[in-house]
C-alpha cells in the first residue's frame, strides 16, 4: 500500500501516460485521448514531486511553485485557445524554447552543487550547451514562422563559421569537464556562447524549412530534458526526455525522408530560393492553360463516380476545411465516392492536413495516405486539387535537374481529369514551376479555396 502513495509508483505510472499517450497521438482517432492521458501522466508527476518529497522545503518554495504553475497554465491556456492551425509551428517553437531554456537554467543552478562529480558536470554541462541552442535556436525559428525575420541571414562562409564555432563550444565544455574547474565566468561564458550558436545555427535556414528544424530542436530539447532527469535520479524526466528526444529524431528523419531531401541540405542548403531552384522544369511548362468555372467544375463532378481530393498548404491559408467537408457530403449524398489523398508533407508541418480535416469531423477512413491512394488515381474520374502544388508537381518524377527530383508525390496525372484550386500560377514552398498546370487533362480553377469552393457547392446544390 505504502508503495502506491510512493514517489517511484507515481513516476512509474506518469511514465507509462507518456509512452501511451506518445502511441496514440499516431493516429488521428486516438490522437486527443492520447494527448489528455499524456498530460494527465504529467500533472501526476508535477503533484507528486511536490508533495511526496522527502527533503526539508521552505514554504516559501512551494508558493514559488504554485505561482510559477499558475502563471504558465493561465498563458499556456489562452495561446493554446487562441492560435490559429496554420500558426501551430510557431508555438510549438515557442514551447520547445521553453523547455530549452529550463533544461539550460538547470545546468546554471547546479553547477556548483556538483563540483567534484565529473559524471554530473559532464551530465550538467552537456545539458546546458544542448537546452541553451535549443532555446535560442527556437527563438529564430519562431520570430522567422511568424514573419519577424523573414529572410534567410548567410555571413560568408557561414558553414564553417558556424561548424568552427561549434567545436569551440564542445572543446571549452570538455575543459569545463575534465578540468574541474569552479569558475562561474567560464559557466556563463559558455552558456552565453550555446545561446549564440543557436541564434547562428537557425539564422541561415530558410523560414520554410523551419518545420524540419524545430522538430530538430525538439529533439535536443528532450536530450537535454533527459540529462537532466539522469542529474537527478529522476525516471520520469528521463523517461520523458528520451520519448522526445527520440521522436522528435523520428520526426526530423521522416520529414527529409517524405521531401527526399538530406538533412544536411536541410540545415546547409538554400532550398526553394534563387534562380537556380526556380528554373526547375521551366522547360515544360511552356503552353496554355485551361479555365475552369466553378459551374464547370460542378458539371463534371455531378457526372463521376469517383472524385479524390488533394488538399494542400493553400486550403489551410483559406481556412476552407469546413466548406471542403460539406462539399464532400454533398457529392456523397449524390452517390459518388469521395477520398481525400494525404500527402506526408502537404502543408507546413506534420499531420497538418489530418489536423485541419479532423476540425470539421471528416472521417478517418476518407483520408488515405500517398502509397495507398497512388494506385487509385488510375480509376478516378477528377482529381480536384486544393491549395496543393508541390506534393502532385510531376517534376519529382521528370526533372532531374529539378529540386523536388525524387520526392515521392501522389499521381494525380493518372485520373480522368484534373482539376486544381489556387489563386495564381505562382509556385508553392519548393519556387518551382509546375508542368502539370499544363497538363491537357488539367483544368485551372483560380481564386481562393474558401470563395471557389463556397461558389462549387452552390452549383452543385442546384444539380
Ligand atoms: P505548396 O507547394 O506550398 O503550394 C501551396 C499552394 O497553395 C500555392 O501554390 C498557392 O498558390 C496556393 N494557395 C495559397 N493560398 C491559397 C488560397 N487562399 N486559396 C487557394 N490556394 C492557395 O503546398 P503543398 O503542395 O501542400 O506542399 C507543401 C510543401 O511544403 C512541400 O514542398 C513540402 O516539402 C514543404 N514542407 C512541408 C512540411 C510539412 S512537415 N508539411 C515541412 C516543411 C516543408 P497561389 O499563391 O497561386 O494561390
Amino acid at each position: 500500500m505504502e508503495y502506491i502513495f510512493s514517489l517511484e509508483f507515481i513516476y512509474l505510472i506518469a511514465s507509462v501516460t507518456y509512452i501511451l499517450g506518445l502511441k496514440m497521438l499516431g493516429h488521428p482517432e486516438t490522437a486527443r485521448k492520447g494527448n489528455l492521458i499524456a498530460a494527465a501522466g504529467m500533472t501526476l508527476a508535477i503533484i507528486g514531486t511536490i508533495f511526496l518529497y522527502q527533503g526539508e522545503v521552505a514554504s516559501i518554495i512551494y508558493i514559488l511553485i504554485g505561482v510559477a504553475i499558475l502563471i504558465g497554465t493561465i498563458i499556456g491556456w489562452m495561446v493554446a485557445k487562441k492560435v490559429g492551425m496554420t500558426k501551430m509551428p510557431e508555438l510549438v517553437s515557442l514551447f520547445n524554447g521553453m523547455g530549452g531554456a529550463s533544461a539550460a537554467l538547470i545546468g546554471l543552478i547546479e553547477f556548483h552543487h556538483y563540483i567534484g562529480d565529473q559524471l554530473s558536470i559532464l551530465t550538467i554541462i552537456a545539458g546546458m550547451i544542448i537546452g541553451s541552442i535549443s532555446f535560442s535556436g527556437s527563438m529564430i525559428a519562431w520570430a522567422k514562422l511568424n514573419g519577424t525575420m523573414n529572410k534567410p541571414i548567410r555571413l560568408p562562409k557561414y558553414n564553417i563559421l558556424n561548424n568552427v564555432f561549434l567545436i569551440g563550444i564542445l572543446g571549452f565544455g570538455a575543459f569545463m569537464v575534465f578540468s574541474g574547474s569552479e569558475s562561474s565566468l567560464f559557466l556563463y561564458l559558455l552558456f552565453f556562447a550555446a545561446l549564440a550558436y543557436g541564434i547562428l545555427f537557425v539564422l541561415p535556414i530558410g523560414g520554410a524549412d523551419m518545420p524540419v528544424v524545430i522538430s530538430l530542436l525538439n529533439s535536443f530539447t528532450g536530450l537535454a530534458a533527459a540529462f537532466g532527469g539522469f542529474l537527478y535520479g529522476n525516471m520520469v524526466m528521463l523517461t520523458g526526455g528520451i520519448l522526445v528526444g527520440s521522436a522528435g529524431t523520428i520526426l526530423t528523419l521522416a520529414m527529409c525522408k517524405a521531401m527526399n531531401r538530406p538533412l544536411s541540405n536541410v540545415i546547409f542548403g538554400a532550398f526553394g530560393e534563387g534562380s537556380a531552384a526556380a528554373t526547375g522544369s521551366v522547360g515544360k511548362t511552356g503552353g496554355s492553360v485551361k479555365e475552369a468555372s466553378a459551374s464547370d467544375v460542378a458539371i463534371l463532378m455531378n457526372y463521376s463516380n469517383k472524385v479524390i481530393i488533394v488538399p494542400g498548404y493553400g486550403l489551410a491559408v483559406a481556412q476552407a476545411q469546413h466548406i471542403i467537408h460539406e462539399l464532400e457530403q454533398l457529392l456523397e449524398s449524390k452517390g459518388i465516392d469521395v477520398k481525400y489523398a494525404i500527402h506526408p508533407v502537404a502543408g507546413r508541418m506534420p499531420g497538418h492536413m489530418n489536423v485541419l480535416l479532423a476540425e470539421t469531423n471528416v472521417d478517418y477512413d476518407k483520408l488515405v495516405e500517398m502509397e495507398d491512394v497512388n494506385p487509385e488515381f488510375k480509376s478516378t474520374d477528377v482529381v480536384f486539387v486544393v491549395g496543393a502544388n508541390d506534393v502532385v508537381n510531376p517534376a519529382a518524377h521528370n526533372d532531374p535537374s529539378s529540386p523536388i527530383y525524387g520526392m515521392p508525390i501522389l499521381d494525380v496525372e493518372n485520373a480522368k481529369h484534373i482539376i486544381i484550386n489556387k489563386r495564381s500560377m505562382k509556385p508553392g514552398y519548393a519556387g518551382i514551376e509546375n508542368e502539370l498546370f499544363y497538363n491537357q487533362k488539367t483544368s485551372m480553377l483560380f481564386g481562393d479555396a474558401k470563395k471557389a469552393l463556397t461558389e462549387l457547392v452552390a452549383e452543385l446544390k442546384n444539380m
